[in-house]
């Protein structure tokens, strides 16, 4: 008998078929088995079951010590007895919430216990509404068209804004800033935005709404503090907030803390949460809409952040990141420093390496650098009183830097700090024969020797916000030590690791 194509399609599409039918019965009942779970997870004991009420409560942040959370559920579930409600902390409130038991009430904690299975401990396994509403502690809701509106509002704009927020009353009104978010560069700024109703992050407290389904798939949608959290990330996304005026939700009639140190530990543990929230996701510098600069790690008390370079290649590199920017601060400064010293006890040096390229470039350090290199005329050590005395050991000098020897060659180094390793190399040159040479030689391909009458003279070049002294002809310098085009065409030190993306 032969078996035509048609008949051999239609018996793999009935089996496949079977197949669906059978997997699909199995995924049901196991939904159906996930649902009827009653695992304790604080306040109450079940999952809950219905569904389309649209928006489920979620308060995220509050203070053990003192907070309004049970009063605040208490006014949504007065509006509406099923209101789903979700509160969420890291480890189970104490003293405890006075919530009530109902079953659309619900506490989890995010630390995970180890003998309950990984759902109980995300929020997301909870919620069945469409949209969530995250609340600050202490707001309260008079209506049920307080929500209702934000939902249409939502559900209108469509596509234009992810997200909805509502002012709580009787504080200041919201502000509409606009977030850019560099990650390559570990810098946040805000900025005031030119609407004063849809932009990428609000200031103030808000109610705010967005779809489920957007929250949790946010890179870490419960990070405190929640909403510099989730503005950051949105941002990232190119979501926007749009603020509804029209909605403004009560504060709770006292003041969210009762005394004033209470107030002040409300005050450093929100301060801490932020810290944290920006080590980590990598931000290092905020610049906030009334312009003013906040450095999150590396100072002269932190080590430095980034480990030892190997290959040339910093780890930061790998993670599509540039020098942080505190980092390449206190490289300029300690340049800046080092090369004043060097001026003023004679000591004739010019820009090297990776740092003369930079000021060829843009006269700065080059933005993926890590070190800053100098070239000197070895005669003219004993000029300098912390090059002579560095023969054997390192000198703390007076503002804190640190002058060493380099244990990998007859080079000096000067680090930022004790702690912080950041560093400005001094690669000491002789004449010979017309030729800049040294004894040691790195394992580097712009580490060649060069013609002395690129020295005669030094010239000035603006470099990292100062004027320091490099070689003349500095373009036929470069290239000679790097190759031709150099200077137009950046590449990252190594480029059979890391190589440079083009065009942004
Ligand atoms: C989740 O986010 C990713 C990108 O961030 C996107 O590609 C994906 O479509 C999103 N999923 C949902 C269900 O929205």
């Amino acid at each position: 008998m032969r078996v035509t194509l048609c008949q051999c399609v239609l018996a793999i599409a009935l089996v496949a078929n079977l197949v669906i039918l059978y997997y699909g019965s199995k995924l049901q009942k196991r939904i159906v088995h996930r649902h009827r779970d009653t695992s304790v997870r604080g306040a109450s004991q079940q999952l809950p079951s219905h569904r389309g009420m649209g928006v489920t409560i979620l308060i995220r942040e509050f203070e053990d010590f003192e907070n309004h959370v049970a009063e605040a559920v208490q006014s949504f579930l007065q509006q509406r007895p099923d209101q789903p409600i979700l509160v969420v902390a890291d480890r189970l409130p104490y003293p405890p919430l006075a919530l009530p038991a109902a079953p659309n009430v619900q506490v989890v904690i995010l630390r995970p216990s180890p003998d309950q299975p990984a759902y109980t401990s995300r929020p997301e396994s909870y919620i069945q509404t469409d949209y969530v509403a995250l609340v600050p502690d202490g707001v309260k809701v008079e209506s049920t068209r307080q929500l209702d509106t934000m939902l249409e509002e939502i559900k209108v704009s469509k596509g234009k804004a992810h997200m909805v927020a509502a002012p709580v009353q009787s504080l200041a009104p919201l502000q509409c800033l606009d977030v850019k978010v560099s990650l390559r560069e570990w810098t946040v700024t805000y900025s005031m935005a030119t609407s004063s109703k849809l932009c990428s992050a609000v200031r103030g407290d808000a109610v705010v709404l967005l779809a489920t389904k957007d929250f949790f798939n946010l890179s870490a949608p419960l990070t405190k503090p929640l909403m510099t959290s989730v503005f950051i990330q949105t941002s990232l996304r190119g979501w926007t907030v749009k603020i509804l005026e029209e909605v403004s939700f009560p504060a709770s009639h006292q003041p969210l803390f009762s005394s004033s140190h209470n107030q002040w530990k409300a005050d450093n543990l929100a301060k801490a949460s932020r810290a944290k929230l920006f080590n980590d996701f990598g931000i290092k510098w905020v610049v906030t809409e009334d312009e003013r600069q906040q450095w999150y790690g590396c100072s002269k008390e932190t080590p430095r952040c980034f480990g030892t370079v190997h290959d040339d290649t910093p780890e930061y590199l790998f993670e599509n990141r540039w020098t942080p920017p505190c980092c390449l601060k206190a490289l300029r400064e300690t340049a800046k420093y080092v090369t004043n010293i060097l001026e003023t006890s004679g000591v004739r040096y010019w820009l090297e390496g990776g740092s003369l390229l930079g000021a060829a470039r843009h006269q700065d350090i080059i933005p993926w650098d890590y070190d800053v290199d100098l070239g000197i005329y070895l005669e003219d050590i004993p000029n300098c009183e912390f090059l002579r005395s560095i023969e054997s050991g390192s000198i703390v000098d007076e503002k804190g830097y640190v002058w060493e020897k380099a244990i990998e060659g007859d080079f000096y180094r000067v680090q930022y700090s004790e702690t912080n390793h950041l560093h400005v190399d001094i690669w000491p040159f002789y004449p010979k024969n017309g030729i800049m040479t040294k004894d040691t030689w790195m394992d580097h391909k712009q580490d060649v020797d060069f013609p002395e009458h690129f020295l005669k003279p030094l010239v000035p070049m603006q470099f990292a916000g100062f004027t320091a002294m490099a070689p003349n002809n500095y373009k036929s310098f470069l290239e000679l030590k790097f190759g031709e085009g150099v200077i137009e065409n950046p590449e990252y030190p190594n480029p059979a690791l890391r190589k440079l993306e083009k065009g942004n």
